[in-house]
């Protein structure tokens, strides 16, 4: 098959991260006949200091002229200490998804084995095996009401809208996924506050009619927080507006052991986007520590997004492979840590099938897979 890839690596660790996918995915390539074409665009403090603007024209022509997006991160600090700056980083990211009508945020979050004791949360049978997966709404909400500052400074406001339509075409995509899932999804709204939440909540329970063998659950986000906690095991399919979906799933990837694994995916009009769910965390900018599990597992999610699902779960296998066996950065092993790039070469050494059951630890040398 042949894909057109466009490749945004954005800022921080964006870079680094999004290339241990293009080496993921040019192994895949490899292995089962494809052709990736890849072009690279510019966005958010990168594309800040080469253009003038967070998110060029050129990048959303690229983006719009490919089968997908794969990005890395966005943000610097120089900006988030500069509550005046005009132009944000964050704005190119909001741009493309408004851009390219990315409605759906989808949101995996799966427990392994050999992470568990990296949850902050007390083993226990409410945590033993978690697998949910978010469904957040993108394109709108109060990330892009109508925002007003006061030329005074003496007050600011921004509106949550919502209109049925944009909450029925992404409510449809969750009870969907629902299906094929556990069958179980939970609507997180602010109902007894929010007129916005009440019409998700209307909505959501005329659709429930259509889907009578969804279990369909509604749940106050304060209480979710909570639940995310106390009972995650409890949630299969959530579904949820903008902001709430921001919270609700950086809360949730701690679980996981490392906001690092979580990957995204963004669905809507034409083109999707992939990106890891984690920020550009400058502090490990350039140092090849950063965790490239989640930009790779959003990888995985593009190739399922192209139909190619076998390639998507051997990516995935190759994935749980190193966390099982220890070969994993130093948010996950503070001390005994493997680069970010030797986690991608040994990634794609496994894909390769260069892995074989008897190699140990010791036969792979800190930044440099030895293995033929
Ligand atoms: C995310 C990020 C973005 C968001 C920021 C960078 C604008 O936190 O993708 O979750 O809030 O949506
Ligand atoms: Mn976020």
């Amino acid at each position: 098959m042949f894909k057109k890839i466009t490749l945004i690596y954005g800022d921080g660790i964006g870079p680094e991260v999004t290339k241990q996918s293009e080496k993921v995915l040019n192994t895949v390539a490899e292995l089962f006949g494809h052709q990736f074409e890849y072009q690279r665009a510019l966005l958010g403090a990168e594309a800040i200091d080469a253009t003038g603007a967070a998110l060029p024209e050129d990048t959303v022509e690229k983006a719009l002229n490919s089968d997908a997006v794969l990005f890395g991160a966005v943000g610097h600090p120089k900006y988030d200490n500069d509550p005046n700056a005009k132009v944000r980083p964050e704005q190119g990211i909001l741009g493309i998804r408004k851009a390219l009508q990315l409605f759906a945020n989808i949101r995996p979050l799966t427990t392994h084995k050999s992470l568990k004791h990296l949850s902050p949360l007390k083993p226990g049978p409410t945590n033993e095996k978690i697998d949910l997966v978010i469904y957040r709404e993108l394109t709108s909400g109060i990330y892009f009401g109508e925002k007003q500052t006061a030329e005074d400074g003496s007050w600011a406001a921004d509106t949550c809208k919502y209109t049925a339509e944009e909450i029925e075409r992404i409510a449809r995509l969750a009870f969907k996924a629902a299906g094929n899932r556990r069958k179980k999804l939970t609507l997180i709204d602010k109902a007894n506050v929010l007129d916005t939440s009440r019409l998700w909540r209307k909505i959501v329970q005329q659709l429930a009619t259509e889907y009578p063998d969804i279990n369909t659950d509604y749940m106050f986000v304060d209480n979710a927080a909570m639940q995310m906690i106390l009972n995650p095991a409890q949630f299969d399919v959530i579904l949820t507006e903008n902001m709430f979906g921001d919270i609700i799933s950086d809360e949730a990837s701690v679980l996981g052991g490392s906001l690092g694994l979580m990957p995204s995916a963004s669905i809507g009009a034409k083109t999707a986007l992939f990106e890891p769910i984690h920020g550009s965390y400058p502090q490990a900018a350039g140092k090849d520590i950063a965790n490239p599990i989640g930009s790779i597992l959003s990888a995985a999610m593009m190739l399922d997004h192209f139909e190619m699902h076998d390639e998507a779960a051997l990516v995935r296998e190759a994935c749980t492979w190193t966390l099982a066996n220890g070969f994993v950065t130093k948010d996950i092993a503070p001390i005994n840590f493997y680069f970010t790039s030797t986690v991608g070469d040994l990634i794609c050494d496994y894909l390769q099938g260069r892995i074989v059951d008897s190699v140990k630890q010791d036969n792979i040398e800190l930044r440099k897979s030895t293995i033929i």
